[in-house]
């Protein structure tokens, strides 16, 4: 059985919430979600499978408690891991939706871990997202803001592919 630990970071609670639907969704306990704003990048040590959710602020830039837990997590050797990604935003922002997911898995992809859970693009509404490669986001993008109804079936739909994948 894989050991899957839950990383997110959150400011108004979306992506807090969306932390804890997964961990629901994936049976993995609460005492494996962890806020990143109390975290260092080595609590991912003992987990085989990480799932990384950050929002996205500014214009198109990490959630705030971010930034120092990715300078720590970029410069470990995380070969054998594997990472799924998954976060909050506005799609209506249409050039930087969810652009704080393209900023984690580009600065992951050093890491040697395997991206899992690339997630099909169909059925959103938006110009650009760095998010978005080849027709695929790099995780779960999720809106609370104009399709919170949306919310929890795309958390299902994620969770199942990433069962697969594991
Ligand atoms: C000032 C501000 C800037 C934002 N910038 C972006 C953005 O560039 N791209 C995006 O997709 N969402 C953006 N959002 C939307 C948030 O990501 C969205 O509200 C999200 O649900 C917040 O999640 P959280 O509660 O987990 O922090 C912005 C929201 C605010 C209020």
């Amino acid at each position: 059985m894989k050991k899957i630990g839950i990383f997110y970071g959150s400011t108004t609670g979306n992506t807090k919430d969306a932390a804890y639907q997964i961990a629901s969704n994936l049976s993995v306990d609460d005492s494996d979600v962890h806020d990143v704003a109390q975290s260092s990048p080595s609590d991912v040590a003992p987990y085989d499978v990480l799932l990384l959710g950050s929002s996205t602020w500014g214009s198109g830039e990490l959630q705030d408690d971010w930034y120092d837990f990715l300078s720590g997590l970029e410069v470990l050797d995380l070969k054998g891991k594997k990472i799924g990604l998954f976060g909050c935003g506005d799609e209506s922002m249409s050039d930087t939706f969810c652009g704080a997911l393209g900023e984690i898995y580009e600065r992951l992809k050093g890491t040697g871990a395997e991206f899992i859970g690339a997630f099909n693009a169909d059925g959103y509404s938006f110009e650009h997202s760095p998010a978005e490669i080849d027709g695929k986001f790099v995780g779960l993008l999720l809106d609370d803001v104009n399709h919170s109804e949306l919310t929890q079936e795309r958390i299902k739909a994620w969770c199942d592919e990433l069962k697969a994948e594991m």
